[in-house]
């Protein structure tokens, strides 16, 4: 048994955040998205992983010292190189697939038939967090051997998903994205597959959206006879392509959080409930309500930090208050009089009080930013 993880595609609903890094690595409670998926595989006992990684790609954006608009490399293949190398770190053998263009996930099974050499695998898209991991749906398929196997959730906005229409347990259809969605039964980014499904991603043609979809290759196994297998989950799972998602997704992570304090607290602040707080991170003055995460090197002073908020390295608070929001690498907020809360900061973002007359709103925000004022 093997894994393909997908790690390419745009993240276009996570603007801009990634513009300028993979929507895999964003953290949920200071981890990358991708790291979860890597460790539930690993903990399945998988060893050979291949990721699909996309080309680099060139992008017009705003230069944060001089507002200049000027075109930088963004190249998400690299970083996710860099951060998951050759996967020893998860105990897994990782071999790297580049897929020219995101055409779609069945494209990338495709295109991963002679890495998986005959073996049945998982396919785990790289976005996607299941609390309890895979390792109860691999044993099943194992013990099972269908011809596939597909988790489902209930969700609230099926129209955001593939749907499967069931018949008692039986999958009848499966759509994706449908307008009128026939149940609340969404496909879970986790599918496993024996080698059956490389005959179903080459009969399958490209979607109205120009993808090769996963679902219409699903649905080919369906019609053409094959057993294809459902399983609804009842636990947790996220599909962290939205920034509400993310953020439930860290609400979620923090609330299994223990108390782990590396840093220096002063005795002025005041921590109430599962606080973690990295290395040569600095607290003053300040009043931490957890369960709440702060990475490394950061500095803390006469602020409110609130529940479930993850704060990555080098982050500086001064003066401010913040909740329920993800703050990324060494972003500053300082003197803002009104509590920041549920928001996602990218990463060497200022964001700061001014004394210059007239009083007004100055911002420089990157393409597809949302600000919210009161
Ligand atoms: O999250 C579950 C949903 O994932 C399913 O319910 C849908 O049936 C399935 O199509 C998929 O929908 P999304 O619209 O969320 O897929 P997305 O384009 O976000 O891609 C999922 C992951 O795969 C993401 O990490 C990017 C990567 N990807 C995507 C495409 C289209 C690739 O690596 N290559 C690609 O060509």
């Amino acid at each position: 048994m093997k894994a393909l993880v997908l790690a390419g595609g745009r993240g276009t609903r996570l603007r801009p955040i990634t513009h300028t890094r993979a929507k895999q690595l964003v953290p949920v409670a200071n981890k990358p998205v991708l790291d979860f998926g890597l460790e539930s595989i690993a903990a399945a006992g998988i060893k050979e992983v291949g990721i699909i990684v996309s080309d680099p790609r060139e992008m017009l954006q705003p230069d944060h010292r001089t507002g200049e608009m000027i075109t930088v490399l963004v190249n998400s293949q690299a970083e996710i190189r860099a951060a998951v190398g050759d996967g020893s770190r998860f105990g897994l053998k990782v071999t790297y697939i580049e897929q020219e263009a995101p055409l779609g996930l069945a494209h990338a099974v495709k295109i991963s038939e002679e890495f998986m050499a005959g073996d049945s695998f998982v396919m785990y898209l790289g976005d996607n967090l299941i609390k309890d991991g895979i390792t109860h749906f691999v044993r099943e398929f194992e013990a099972e051997k269908p011809d596939a196997q597909i988790l489902l959730a209930q969700v609230a906005r099926p129209w955001e998903f593939g749907v499967a229409e069931l018949q008692g347990e039986r999958v009848v259809r499966l759509e994706e994205k449908p307008k009128q969605p026939k149940s609340d039964l969404a496909l879970v980014g986790v599918y496993l597959f024996t080698s059956s499904i490389f005959d179903a991603v080459r009969a399958i043609k490209p979607s109205a959206r120009g993808e090769l979809e996963i679902t219409d290759a699903i649905q080919h196994m369906i019609t053409t006879g094959r057993n294809v297998r459902s399983h609804v989950i009842r636990g947790w799972w996220k599909d962290t392509g939205r920034v509400e998602d993310l953020l439930e997704a860290n609400r979620i992570v923090l609330a299994d959080l223990e108390r782990r304090i590396e840093g220096t607290v002063d005795s002025a602040t005041v921590i109430e409930g599962a606080v973690e707080i990295g290395p040569g991170t600095v607290v003053e003055r300040s009043h931490l309500r957890g369960p709440l995460i702060i990475g490394s090197d950061a500095r803390i002073s006469d602020a409110y930090v609130g529940p479930f908020t993850a704060l990555a390295d080098g982050v500086k608070l001064e003066r401010c208050e913040v909740e329920h929001s993800i703050v990324l690498d060494r972003s500053e907020i300082r003197d803002i009089d009104s509590r920041i809360e549920s928001s996602l900061i990218g990463r060497d973002v200022v964001v700061t009080a001014s004394d210059v007359r007239p009083r007004a709103h100055r911002l420089m925000l990157g393409d597809s930013s949302r600000v919210e004022l009161s």
